[in-house]
This record gives C-alpha cells, sequence and structure tokens, in this order.
C-alpha cells in the first residue's frame, strides 16, 4: 500500500508545472479520465495550459499509428464549460523524420511529458525511437516539441548523429570493348552494390559507364533501397567503345554525377572499375588533382590481364600490364594497399567484394571515432525537464548504459563529454549500468541559482543523485552527490525540488527510493 501511495504521489508531484507547490487533494469532486486500456493511456500525464484554458497531457506509449506501436499523446481539455473531459489524440506518432531510416515502432512515445508554463508549449518523448545505421539499429530516442496550438514544431534528438554510412558513392565502370565477358563483370558489379546499406540518411550510389563517351547509368539519387539498385544493375548493356577514356570517366563523376543529386555533408567514395590502360592518361593527373580538392576517396579496381585470361580473354590489344597497374595504383587513393585491388582470378572476386565494403565503412572518421561516441543506444527523452534556456534530456543508454545528461538549447545541443562523469561514476563500475538520467530536474539555490539534478538508481546497486552545473559550451561540474543505502532501492528513480514558501528558492529536495524493503515489504522510502 504504501509503495502505491508513494507513486501516486510521485504522479501528483510531477504533474504540477514549473515549480513544485504545496496542494491539498479533492478526493471528493475527482473525476475519472478514461482513454483506451491496451495503450497505456494515463502512463503519464501532465498539467499544461494553452489557449487561455486548462488542459491534462496523457501519455499512451502503447498506442498505434498505422501499422507501428509508436506511442502517441492525447489531450484532454479541464474547464467545466467543456462538460466533461473527452480527449483527441494528437497524432504525434506520425510525425517521421525524412533522411533517415527510422524504426517507429515501440518508440514509447509519450512515456515522458514536460509542459513549458513560460510560452504554453510542451515536449514529449519516444526514448526508444531508433534508426538503421549499416547492420545495426541506433537508439537515440526522439521528442517532439509541440506549441501553444498543439501542433508539432520541431524534433528534439540530442544524441542523433549521421550515420557512418552517410556517402554518396559513383561508381565508374569501364564498358570498353576489351572488358569481355560482360555479365561476369556485371555480376561483380551487382555483387558490390549489395554490400551497400543503400536508403535515406545512409548510402546513395549511382554509376557511369564509359569507354569513348561516359553515359550515367543511374544517379546518385534515383533509388532508395539496394533491391532497386540491383533491379537496374542487372539492366546495364555493355556499351563499348574502342577507347578506354578513364580520365573523362572520373572527371564527369566528379563533376557532374557527384553532384546530380549528391547530398551536402555525405562522404564521397569513387570506384573506378577498369580493365586496362587509359587512352587519355594525359589527363589523368589533372582529373585525380581536381578529386582530391574535392575529398573524393578513389578506389580502384583493376580487373587485370591475368583474371581476363582466365575467361579465356587475351591480350588483344598489346596492352603493358606494369603500366596499367601503375596507372590505376595512381588513380586509388593513398595509400594504394588501402585503395587498390587487383582481380585476379574468380576466387579474389568475392574477396574484392567483402574487403572494398570493409574498407569503405571503416574510412577515417567514421566507425572508429563512431563507437568511442557512444550515445548510439543512449535513448534519450527517457526523462525531459524543462530550463530557462532549453530542455535537459536524460540519456539512460548512454556510455554502454552509464547514462548521461544532454541538452538542447536554440543554439543546438549540449553534449558533454564522458570524461565529466568519471569522478562519480568510476570506470571499474561501467558494466553496472547506473542509468543516470533516469530522472532530470533542476532546483535553485540562494547562493548558486539554477543548479541541474539527475538520478541514477542503479549506480553500484544502492542508486546515486547528481547536483551539477552545465554550461553550454559542455561544460560539466559535478558540486555534489547523494548515495542510496540499499541494494536494489532504486534510489534516485524520482526527484522533486520543494519550494515550500513559494519564495523561488528550493527548500528541500525529495529523493525517492520505491523499492526500498523493510520489515519484510517493499514499502518505499521518501528522503528529505
Ligand atoms: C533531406 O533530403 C532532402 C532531399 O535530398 C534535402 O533537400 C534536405 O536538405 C535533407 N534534409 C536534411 C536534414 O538532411
Ligand atoms: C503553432 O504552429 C502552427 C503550425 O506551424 C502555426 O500555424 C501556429 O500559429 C503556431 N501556434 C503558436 C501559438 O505558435
Ligand atoms: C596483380 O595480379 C597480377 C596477376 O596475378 C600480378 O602479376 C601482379 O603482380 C599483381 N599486382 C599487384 C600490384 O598486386
Ligand atoms: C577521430 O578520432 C581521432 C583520434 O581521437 C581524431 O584525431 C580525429 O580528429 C577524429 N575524427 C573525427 C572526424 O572526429
Ligand atoms: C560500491 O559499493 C561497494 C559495496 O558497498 C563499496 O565498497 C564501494 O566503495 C562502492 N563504490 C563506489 C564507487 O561508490
Amino acid at each position: 500500500m504504501e509503495y502505491y501511495w508513494t507513486h501516486l504521489l510521485w504522479i501528483l508531484w510531477s504533474v504540477m508545472p514549473g515549480f513544485h507547490d504545496c496542494f491539498n487533494i479533492d478526493t471528493r469532486n475527482h473525476r475519472i479520465i478514461k482513454g483506451p486500456r491496451q495503450t497505456q493511456f494515463g502512463y503519464t500525464v501532465q498539467q499544461h495550459m494553452a489557449g487561455g484554458q486548462k488542459w491534462l497531457l496523457v501519455g499512451a506509449p502503447l498506442e498505434t499509428n498505422g501499422q507501428h506501436q509508436t506511442g502517441d499523446v492525447y489531450k484532454c481539455p479541464l474547464s467545466r464549460r467543456s462538460g466533461g473531459p473527452s480527449c483527441t489524440k494528437l497524432n504525434l506518432g506520425r510525425i517521421s523524420l525524412t533522411n533517415v531510416s527510422e524504426r517507429k515502432d515501440k518508440m514509447r512515445l509519450g512515456m515522458t511529458l514536460s509542459s513549458n508554463p513560460n510560452d504554453n508549449s510542451f515536449v514529449a518523448c519516444g526514448p526508444l525511437w531508433s534508426y538503421e545505421c549499416g547492420s545495426s539499429y541506433y537508439s537515440t530516442g526522439i521528442c517532439s516539441r509541440v506549441n501553444a496550438s498543439f501542433k508539432f514544431s520541431r524534433s528534439i534528438a540530442p544524441a542523433f548523429q549521421r550515420c557512418e554510412t552517410y556517402m554518396d558513392i559513383v561508381i565508374v565502370l569501364d564498358g570498353s570493348n576489351s572488358i569481355y565477358p560482360w555479365n561476369e563483370v556485371q555480376d561483380f558489379l551487382i555483387n558490390i552494390l549489395r554490400k551497400f546499406y543503400v536508403g535515406p540518411g545512409q548510402i546513395q550510389v549511382g554509376v557511369l559507364q564509359y569507354g569513348e563517351k561516359v553515359v550515367s547509368e543511374f544517379q546518385l539519387n534515383d533509388f532508395r533501397s539496394v533491391e532497386d539498385v540491383v533491379k537496374a544493375a542487372r539492366k546495364i548493356g555493355q556499351r563499348g567503345g574502342e577507347e578506354t577514356n578513364t580520365a573523362l570517366g572520373i572527371s564527369v563523376a566528379r563533376s557532374e554525377a557527384f553532384k546530380q543529386g549528391g547530398r551536402k555533408g555525405a562522404k564521397k567514395v569513387m570506384i573506378v572499375i577498369t580493365d586496362g590502360e587509359s587512352h587519355d592518361s594525359a589527363d589523368l593527373q589533372q582529373v585525380i588533382e581536381d578529386s582530391e580538392k574535392d575529398g573524393i576517396i578513389r578506389y580502384a579496381i583493376a580487373v587485370s590481364i591475368a583474371f581476363l585470361q582466365y575467361w579465356g580473354y587475351y591480350n588483344r590489344r598489346g596492352i603493358n600490364p606494369e603500366a596499367f597497374l601503375n596507372e590505376i595504383k595512381y588513380i586509388a587513393s593513398d595509400p594504394d594497399d588501402k585503395h587498390f585491388f587487383n582481380v585476379t582470378d574468380e576466387a579474389a572476386l568475392k574477396d574484392i567484394v567483402d574487403a572494398l565494403g570493409e574498407r569503405i565503412f571503416s574510412l577515417e572518421g567514421t566507425s572508429k571515432n563512431g563507437t568511442a561516441f557512444g550515445l548510439q543506444m543512449s535513448q534519450a527523452g527517457f526523462s525531459t525537464h524543462i530550463v530557462e534556456d532549453g530542455i535537459l534530456v536524460g540519456a539512460v543508454g548512454a556510455y554502454d548504459w552509464n547514462g548521461a545528461v544532454l541538452k538542447e538549447t536554440r543554439q543546438g545541443k549540449v553534449i558533454p563529454p564522458k570524461s565529466s562523469y568519471e569522478q562519480e561514476f568510476p570506470e571499474e563500475l561501467k558494466n553496472h549500468g547506473a542509468y543516470l538520467g533516469y530522472t532530470v530536474t533542476s532546483v535553485v539555490s540562494a547562493r548558486s541559482g539554477q543548479l541541474y539534478i539527475a538520478g541514477a538508481p542503479r549506480f553500484n546497486h544502492t542508486g546515486k543523485v547528481i547536483i551539477f552545473t552545465l554550461k553550454n559550451t559542455g561544460e560539466l561540474t559535478i558540486l555534489h552527490s547523494l548515495k542510496g543505502e540499499q541494494i536494489g532501492s532504486y534510489y534516485g528513480s524520482e526527484i522533486a525540488p520543494v519550494d515550500l514558501d513559494d519564495d523561488g528558492v528550493t527548500d528541500n529536495l525529495l529523493v525517492a527510493a520505491p523499492m526500498f524493503f523493510s520489515a519484510g515489504w517493499e514499502k518505499g522510502k521518501v528522503y528529505i
């Protein structure tokens, strides 16, 4: 029983907008607001003012929108005039981010709600919102800001980062007469294409075929799935040509293909596949320099003489293999051992496809720094708290579930470095999953002004609360910490500041340990 009272009280505390005032509960003139039970209607409730009217916002994190269980938020009028509450679903779960391969199913929108009394907007979060990056899904969480007219105004996703696979790839394919048999080359091309994570926010791919002339087979933004790209590649016929104008192919790729449908900020990758020395090698130096200036990373694949002999071809054109290999190495970005591939036999084809995929996806500044970043699974929006110049966002999954607190302001995201937490959350406890950011709030101290507070209910099994400042430069300073006393009590899973005399300065901080066990029962405990 006490346990339930604790919860009820916490719900009531958190319902209060802004600072926590004291109030009485009228148990006689209650109203019951009902909603669809299977949606967890009522998991969160939030009093809200908008359009000069009082509302209750109600979260329903298991609500469905179309195919997906996205979660949603209802608005319920509280004025007497309205003749009893009838709630309206706001359909926030239908909002989609473009340019990202989202996974909205089970994102739990409405699991947190924060009302902003200053502009009558509110923020609702779906901490399990995910998106696809390469072979992974990142659960960074997302929040929606809704304005005073209950219209979506923008997404808040401080942990969101572009995929490592945000790349524009142009394949420059030799289709001159000497390439034979074409179907082998085409299969090879298709195998390469199949390696690519094609989709919004990830890879786009275009193909140029060249011989004497250069023809665009398809452009970067023509297709949005690997199936469609492969289907188009199957239709590519050999265009032929007496000459192999590789420099021209590279030049057109740089000056046209990367511009037609190319995306700002996307990594540019060019893959040149050829079997022979070019007829326009005099122009190579210039086109390679230009490509280098444009930041295009070039891979070169020499479909070598030996390979072609294997397929029953012999050197009709009197190609000097050494000059050919030197040329193709020159085309490839440095170092050559990472960007140059020598196809010598059928077996090597498969290896090259794998190696090329791996090398492209481990490009510097992508996977290495990506994993070090540590916010991919952060579930930001597990808790939120509106402050003067922005919103604090709890991210329980950050840094291997140690957790973190992020902030979003009008000027952008504020992400404190991982090292800010190290003193209070030592590295040796990192496997425990402290869940910092399970709750976030703020207090006003007479001496120091506004201070931020966050709970980590699993810290060292007993729980911890930190009191800190956070500058918009990302500098986070922990001023003080409070520790739980009992294992598993979930100390810090709810925190409430109290201003008893309504002077704007916080008098008490209440910290809950709702699973505190005493006298044989899980009764819960509140610390003042
Ligand atoms: C999304 O893609 C469109 C079309 O390619 C582009 O105009 C827009 O700037 C992109 N938005 C973002 C946020 O990248
Ligand atoms: C809310 O957003 C809608 C759509 O953008 C806009 O028409 C409306 O004026 C906004 N309301 C307020 C109060 O800002
Ligand atoms: C490429 O393969 C050919 C044929 O096996 C071989 O002669 C040549 O040395 C290889 N070149 C490089 C740079 O690996
Ligand atoms: C990746 O990390 C290295 C070493 O920490 C750093 O020097 C480099 O600038 C980082 N690259 C990006 C793109 O952040
Ligand atoms: C974690 O808990 C153990 C056992 O109570 C204690 O000895 C240790 O000092 C704690 N570590 C930290 C960093 O609080």
